[in-house]
């Protein structure tokens, strides 16, 4: 707890110059609600990116563009902790300290392990196998409570709770054990990709309609819902094996803030043009003034840098804390 109030970190990798709208809404749109109830602390995980190979300038600025998008979405300043995980050099310490209480079987069965090796398998390093300890040290250093992430986390989510579990009985309590706070399922848990909407909206999708991205233009974005695959019914309504529907209706209520099913009443007995049409405008008008904060954002440098600055000070304390506390548990002079 910091403050009485309870902790959640959460954090978005860096690689790419835009987060997705499935990062955003599974992740980013719950942490601006989250805010005022919780002490949050939220990173650019930029140590997680070079996972995958990066250009060293894209990444320099991909990483201040994410914490522009973190601010233009509604997180403030003076209400969060906002760092770039490499300035706090406490998560390499604690990852290693971790990775000696975590073991092999437990990182095969990690999905994301096999799917990124699938998709990169000229550079099947070992960062990528030992990232969900990485992802584990982020979230028990802050002795989080909650964090909130898609269901396709979910997984590392657990082992980081089995690792905290495991260091505790071990060694007396040491970790809070964090609990995943992760949307329902029509509320943004998984977006799907508009092209293949039997996998997840990725900014890695092989077709670039596939995945919609918050700093899109609106006529992109109405493009890429017009062209989203769906069936060949003409009824709008939230169904099993109705994927490219279903994903459009949770893409619809999430911006709109209508449930499902008045998602659906709305559109009964209209076609999917119109529907597609609709759940494109309210999309782009949804990003609309995201983005403009957004350009504002990034002609302030000065102010970005006194965010992350002031940020990783911040997060230094508390992480340094944690770390004292485990050298001191495992047995090192400090
Ligand atoms: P990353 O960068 O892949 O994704 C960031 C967040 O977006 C969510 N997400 C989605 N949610 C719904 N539908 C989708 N299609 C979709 N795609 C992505 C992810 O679940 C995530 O919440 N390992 C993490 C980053 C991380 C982290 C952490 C998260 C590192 N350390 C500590 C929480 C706590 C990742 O790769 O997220």
């Amino acid at each position: 707890m910091i403050n009485d109030k309870k902790v959640i970190f959460s954090g978005i990798q860096p690689s790419s110059d835009s987060v997705t709208l499935g990062n955003y809404l599974g992740a980013l749109k719950n942490w601006v609600t989250l805010q005022d109830e919780y002490s949050c602390i939220f990173s650019v995980v930029d140590m997680h990116a070079i996972t995958v190979r990066q250009e060293p300038a894209q990444l320099r600025k991909n990483t201040l563009s994410l914490l522009a998008q973190y601010i233009a979405c509604g997180l403030d300043a003076e209400k969060n902790i906002m760092f770039i995980q490499s300035h706090v050099p406490q998560h390499a310490e604690l990852s290693w300290i971790l990775n000696c209480f975590t073991q092999m079987g437990e990182l095969n069965r990690m999905t994301q392990f096999k799917d990124k090796s699938q998709k990169h398998p000229e550079n099947i390093n070992a960062g990528l196998y030992t990232y969900p300890v990485l992802m584990a040290a982020d979230i028990l250093l802050y002795q989080t409570d909650l964090v909130p992430v898609g269901a396709d986390q979910k997984q590392h989510l657990e082992l980081a709770r089995d690792i905290a579990h495991r260091f505790n009985t071990l060694y007396s309590d040491t970790f809070v054990v964090p609990d995943a706070y992760i949307p329902a399922k029509n509320a943004g848990a998984k977006i799907m990709s508009l092209q293949t909407p039997t996998a997840k909206m990725s900014k890695s999708d092989p077709n670039p309609n596939g995945c919609i991205f918050l700093l899109d233009k609106p006529e992109d974005i109405i493009r890429k819902v017009k062209r989203a695959v769906t069936d060949s019914e003409a009824e709008v309504c939230y169904r099993e094996g109705k994927d490219g529907i279903n994903n459009l209706l949770t893409i619809y209520s999430t911006v709109t803030g209508k449930s499902v099913d008045e998602a659906v009443a709305e559109f009964t007995g209209r076609g999917y043009g119109d529907f597609k049409l609709a759940v494109g405008e309210a999309v782009a008008e949804h990003l609309r003034p995201i983005q403009e904060r957004y350009d504002d954002l990034m002609k302030n440098k000065d102010y970005l840098e006194s965010v992350y600055k002031k940020g990783a000070e911040s997060a230094f304390s508390i992480a340094r804390r944690t770390v004292t506390k485990v050298k001191k548990k495992v047995g090192f002079i400090i």
